[in-house]
């Protein structure tokens, strides 16, 4: 069995991504997470007692501690999911982003490139360092555009955007210049159990649950193409395996979707499963002052993939909306964990004062 060091496993995908390969006993993992504001140790609580399976809280940007991983753990690949992940977050203070997302992943790459230079000739062909990426990097569409490919230019708007295309031409270098194993993938917005409620989806289900306004940037009318978190890690385990070295693969769900037609599925789906007599949900949409420098439109080209790798999604909207607000329904536990001041705090500072 494969000994993999997964980054950022105590977030929303990496979890997803950790609770899959144990399950499926594909490999052991290490996982190394910071614990920011966005972990939850609880994502995890069904591996504790797993002999396979290693939490170390620690920083992607120490390079002594990823050193000291490397050569004890050995692994035969790193998943590098740790990131700071939300584009509103990193408007207010990029600081983090830019030390996470772009310094971060530099010590990462360079403390592999030192363990995999010493490593035997048949390990070093074995050895993959998969880097996991947003099609954020690609910039804004038009509704008449068609969807980013591989070989779309980079151009990121947003601070968030640009600390990952960052990382990601880092990838490429280290790859080009020191022959380092990389695979990146580019994937559009994922949506399912376990995320972290700042972003739409999550923040949409508690509020409407609370009889809260639901907060539409803009005019609701900005696109995103939604995968299903369990099919973001099918196609990441498929790279990892039969990836070709060096490349770049675009990951989607095929789904693009407004924002208010999003927020409505949502209303609609909670009338049906929790009624509350005299709401319609849908009457708590609330239009708000836009996000600065807002991406209008979000495609994914997923044919490279899905041609090389014989991956296309699973999941559809509809089934996969109804399972995620099943999932928050069912573990009022998890969200009281996470409704902490910290998080009112960041309610407020995005949302007071914000209105059209
Ligand atoms: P998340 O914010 O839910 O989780 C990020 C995890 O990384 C957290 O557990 C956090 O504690 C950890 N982390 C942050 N800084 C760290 C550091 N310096 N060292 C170690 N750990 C650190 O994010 P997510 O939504 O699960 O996204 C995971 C990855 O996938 C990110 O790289 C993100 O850019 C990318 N991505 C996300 C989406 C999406 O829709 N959520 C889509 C495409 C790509
Ligand atoms: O495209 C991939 C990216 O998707 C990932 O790289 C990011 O890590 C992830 O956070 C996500 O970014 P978005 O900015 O698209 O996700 P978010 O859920 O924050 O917003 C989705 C859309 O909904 C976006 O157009 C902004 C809008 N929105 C968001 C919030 C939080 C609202 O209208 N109201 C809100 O309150």
């Amino acid at each position: 069995m494969q000994t993999l060091l997964v980054t950022g496993g105590a977030g929303f995908i990496g979890a997803d991504f950790v609770l899959q390969a144990r399950k499926t006993q594909w490999a052991n993992i290490v996982n190394l997470d910071k614990l920011t504001y966005a972990s939850n140790l609880q994502n995890l609580a069904e591996l504790r007692g797993d002999p396979n399976y290693y939490f170390v809280q620690g920083d992607i940007g120490n390079p002594e501690l990823v050193r000291y991983l490397l050569e004890h753990y050995q692994p035969d690949a790193i998943i590098n999911f740790a990131a700071e992940s939300h584009v509103d977050r990193s408007i207010f203070s990029p600081q983090d982003f830019i030390q996470t997302n772009i310094v971060g992943t530099f010590q990462l790459l360079e403390a592999s490139r030192l363990y995999w230079q010493k490593l035997s000739s048949q390990k070093q062909k074995q050895f993959r360092f998969l880097h996991v990426s947003t099609d954020e990097v690609y910039g804004s569409l038009s509704s008449t555009d068609t969807p980013f490919r591989e070989d779309t230019p980079y151009a990121p708007n947003s601070p968030y955007a640009a600390s990952k295309a960052g990382a990601d031409h880092l990838v490429r270098a280290y790859h080009h210049t020191y022959g380092l194993p990389t695979l990146t993938t580019n994937c559009s917005n994922n949506y399912g159990p376990r995320q972290f409620p700042e972003k739409l989806i999550p923040l949409t289900i508690l509020n409407a649950l609370d009889g809260k306004p639901l907060p539409i940037y803009g005019d609701g009318q900005n696109v995103r193409d939604w995968l299903y978190v369990a099919d973001h890690c099918d196609a990441l385990y498929l790279v990892l395996r039969q990836g070709q070295i060096g490349e770049t693969y675009n990951i989607g769900g095929q789904n693009e979707q407004t924002n208010l037609a999003v927020v409505e599925k949502i209303c609609a789906i909670l009338d049906e499963l929790v009624p509350q007599s005299g709401l319609r949900r849908s009457s708590l949409i609330a239009f708000i002052k836009d996000r600065p420098g807002h991406d209008r439109r979000y495609a994914i080209d997923c044919s490279k993939i899905n041609r090389d790798l014989d991956w296309q999604p699973r999941e559809n909207f509809d089934s996969g909306l109804v399972k995620t607000v099943q999932w928050y329904l069912s573990n009022s536990v998890w969200i009281d964990q996470v409704r902490s001041r910290a998080y009112r705090n960041w309610l407020k500072h995005n949302y007071e004062d914000r209105k059209a």
